[in-house]
């Protein structure tokens, strides 16, 4: 039966309820810090070392999870930039051909993207995003396995391994984006998103029997990352 006290009290609710969850607007700065999973989608073209073997699959790179930041400026209320930051990702490679560890690389992929924030200016608790940009994709430390340079030693027919070097070129490539926010309060959200990022590379692995055996990869990830937003 609603009474006045009743109305008044469920008032008082809603009134909570719809604390002002204030909308982004121009001029505010996000960061955003979660963990953050590449899981490439690799298409590695065929690796002919020398004309002796050529090893159809190339290689495989598996997923890691590294400690995700992002900065992003609103340029007006719907329109911002972000760059992406993260800790090093650090890539197990595999053969695809024999169930074998290749190697192994480190990378970092700062990314700089454009977006939308469609609900921009509103206020509103939900406020997702999706833009474009482009990504730059710096490889080192890049190491050859010993199972790799043991099965290099057999296809020449070496009892002992050869020993090799993997270098993989830096990737400039363009990359797409969407996520959102969920806000608790005027400062605080959840937030989960995805990049897709064009990170395309050349392999260079040299050895005394088979100098610079080049061969293309396809790594084209989509990073996952889950965190806290933070609106200041
Ligand atoms: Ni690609």
């Amino acid at each position: 039966m609603p009474t006045t006290k009743h109305t008044a009290a469920l008032a008082a609710i809603i009134a909570a309820l719809a604390l002002p969850v204030q909308a982004y607007e121009q001029g505010d700065w996000i960061i955003r810090v979660g963990a953050a999973n590449v899981d490439p989608d690799t298409d590695s073209d065929p690796i002919n070392i020398a004309d002796i073997q050529t090893l159809p699959g190339g290689v495989d790179v598996d997923d890691d999870t590294q400690l995700g930041i992002t900065a992003t400026y609103m340029l007006t209320d719907i329109w911002a930039v972000e760059l992406l930051a993260a800790t090093p990702f650090d890539h197990d490679i595999t053969l695809e051909d024999a169930p074998i560890d290749a190697g192994s690389t480190k990378h970092l992929p700062p990314t700089l993207t454009f977006m939308w924030y469609p609900m921009g200016g509103k206020d509103s608790a939900f406020q997702p995003y999706v833009g474009a940009g482009i990504n730059y994709t710096y490889f080192w430390d890049e190491e050859v396995d010993g199972e790799l340079e043991a099965a290099l030693g057999a296809i020449i027919g070496s009892p002992d391994p050869v020993p090799a070097d993997l270098d993989l070129d830096d990737s400039w490539g363009l990359a797409a984006r969407a996520g959102f926010d969920y806000l608790f309060n005027e400062n605080w959200g959840f937030n989960a998103s995805v990049w897709w990022i064009d990170i395309d590379t050349e392999a260079t692995i040299e050895t005394d029997v088979a100098p610079d055996v080049k061969f293309d990869v396809e790594i084209d990830p989509w990073v996952y990352m889950i965190g806290v937003s933070y609106k200041f």
